[in-house]
């Protein structure tokens, strides 16, 4: 099958621009059409064929957006359900996104029913703050003169110090491998577990099925000037989703002080004087210690000694999660191997790694909101004064199948109580520890429990640490389809 042709791929689906640490994201609405179409037409965004040096900018657009940009109904109807319906569209996915409660749509600062639609999202990276300004004032004179309205809020990212997010944790680190993508380098995980299918997160190739996902195709006479490449499939049409990819966005608020207090609570009641409890605690719900190094490789304590970025690891020889409790936010979210270890699944390890592989996703979020303490270690985030600031993740994925992929996490794994023989347990760090009956949200949260010998520990009445103030479903087209866009009447 051929490979991608990646002066065709947006850059950010091959690369995190971790050169390029300040970034900011624009949310667009089209006022005028044609005049957007023009935009589109002289836009330069970074491909995936070679790393951005000072600065560079991505684009995306939501299903409102398509519309705007008259693209037929023939087309539109060709993109997935999710996409069309929109991360807040229906309330079966409120649901399993479990965004209700303080994370409901309605309380969002945008998306949602009740804001202005979205249509466009500009992704603008660069060196430095300086770059990333001069590059937004130019970048912004442009869009107003293109009848492109720059909605509140302008989500501007923080970089914090060492690769962190807010609760003082490495992030970052893996993710799946695609071949074809990127070259490779010695920190990746190119083993067969972590190899994904082209078709997995691109538009318009095989994905782990062997199958082509659902994606816009047109004829060859709607596409005269030839910006589209042809359907691999066979079926002799274009294809406008090919070397594309669907990008779910979605503003997740940290609460930074609840996180340490709710550890040094929980490990202080235990009768653990001991400081470093809390950051064990902390770890243990997460799967990796606050340097990155995953608790599988060191259980018991932080090991300098290991390479913190090692990615190179499963959980089939912790089968009880002595070393990485099974409910653990990235063993949830990537099990490793866990299913095949589990009596409930009768799996092998190699079915239960091919399974894993039709719900991965790769992450280009980023951090928001300026740090708690500068420190960011826990027992400075621990002392630290509340500020009521707002800080969290500009939680960022691709993905080619939003509904087998992100939502299914979201849903199966990050959020189900049941999850590897759990029945009150959520997600302890991004979780929805509400009861969920009918329509209302009752107040029980759940509880983490953490294997030990000779008696497991458990705490219990999880507040929910983060919630979501804002997302959107985006489609992240290949650089011909915006060509395409921008010239299609
Ligand atoms: C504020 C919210 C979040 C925080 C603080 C957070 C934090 C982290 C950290 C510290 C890691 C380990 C470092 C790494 O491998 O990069 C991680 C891994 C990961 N997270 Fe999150 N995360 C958040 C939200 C989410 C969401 C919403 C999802 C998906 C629905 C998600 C999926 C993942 C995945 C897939 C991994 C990699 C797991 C692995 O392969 O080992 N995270 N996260």
């Amino acid at each position: 099958m051929e490979a991608p042709t990646l002066n065709n791929v947006q850059g950010l689906i091959a690369r995190g621009y971790k050169n390029l640490p300040a970034a900011c994201y624009l949310l667009l609405e089209i006022t005028q059409t044609d005049k957007a179409k023009a935009w589109l037409q002289q836009l330069v965004v970074q491909s995936a064929a070679n790393k951005p040096d000072q600065s560079c900018m991505n684009l995306a657009l939501t299903y409102e957006g398509c519309k705007q940009l008259r693209l037929s109904p023939q087309l539109l109807a060709q993109f997935s359900r999710e996409f069309q319906e929109g991360m807040s569209g229906t309330p079966h996915r409120q649901r399993i996104l479990g965004d209700h409660g303080d994370s409901a749509p309605e309380q969002w600062q945008w998306g949602g029913p009740y804001k202005t639609r979205v249509h466009l999202l500009l992704m603008l990276f660069a060196a430095n703050n300086t770059v990333l300004k001069t590059l937004q004032n130019t970048e912004s004179k442009k869009l107003k003169k293109h009848g492109l309205n720059i909605l509140e809020p302008t989500l501007l990212s923080t970089a914090l110090e060492g690769g962190k997010e807010h609760f003082g944790f490495q992030d970052g680190i893996a993710q799946p491998w695609v071949e074809h993508l990127r070259p490779a380098r010695d920190h990746m995980n190119t083993q067969p577990e972590n190899t994904i299918e082209t078709g997995e997160i691109l538009l318009g190739y095989p994905n782990q099925y062997g199958q082509f996902t659902e994606r816009p195709l047109l004829g060859e006479e709607a596409d005269e000037q030839n910006f589209l490449p042809n359907d691999l499939s066979g079926s002799r049409r274009k294809d406008f989703g090919r070397d594309g990819s669907y990008l779910v966005f979605r503003q997740l608020n940290q609460n930074v002080k609840l996180f340490w207090n709710y550890m040094n609570e929980q490990t202080d009641k235990q009768g653990d004087k001991d400081p470093y409890a809390m950051t064990e605690l902390a770890s243990k719900m997460m799967g990796r210690w606050p340097s990155g190094t995953p608790l599988v490789n060191a259980p018991r304590q932080d090991e300098p000694t290991l390479k913190p970025k090692d990615d190179a690891f499963n959980y089939i020889h912790d089968t009880k999660g002595l070393a990485c409790p099974l409910g653990a936010h990235i063993r949830r979210a990537n099990p490793r191997g866990s299913f095949g270890t589990s009596t409930e699944t009768h799996l092998t390890i190699q079915e239960a790694f091919e399974v894993e592989k039709r719900h991965r996703i790769i992450r280009r979020g980023r951090p928001f909101g300026k740090p708690l303490a500068s420190s960011l270690t826990p027992q400075g985030l621990l002392k630290a004064k509340e500020d009521q600031i707002n800080r969290g993740l500009y939680f960022i994925c691709f993905n080619a199948n939003i509904n087998r992929q992100f939502e299914f996490l979201q849903q199966a794994w990050i959020n189900s109580k049941k999850f590897q023989g759990g029945y009150d347990e959520a997600d302890p760090i991004i979780g929805d520890h509400k009861e969920t009956t009918g329509n209302q949200n009752t107040e029980h949260s759940s509880s983490f429990s953490i294997p030990d010998c000779p008696v497991r520990r458990k705490v219990h009445k999880l507040p929910r640490f983060v919630t979501v103030q804002g997302g959107e479903y985006f489609f992240m087209p290949s650089i011909g389809a915006i060509r395409y866009l921008g010239h299609s009447s």
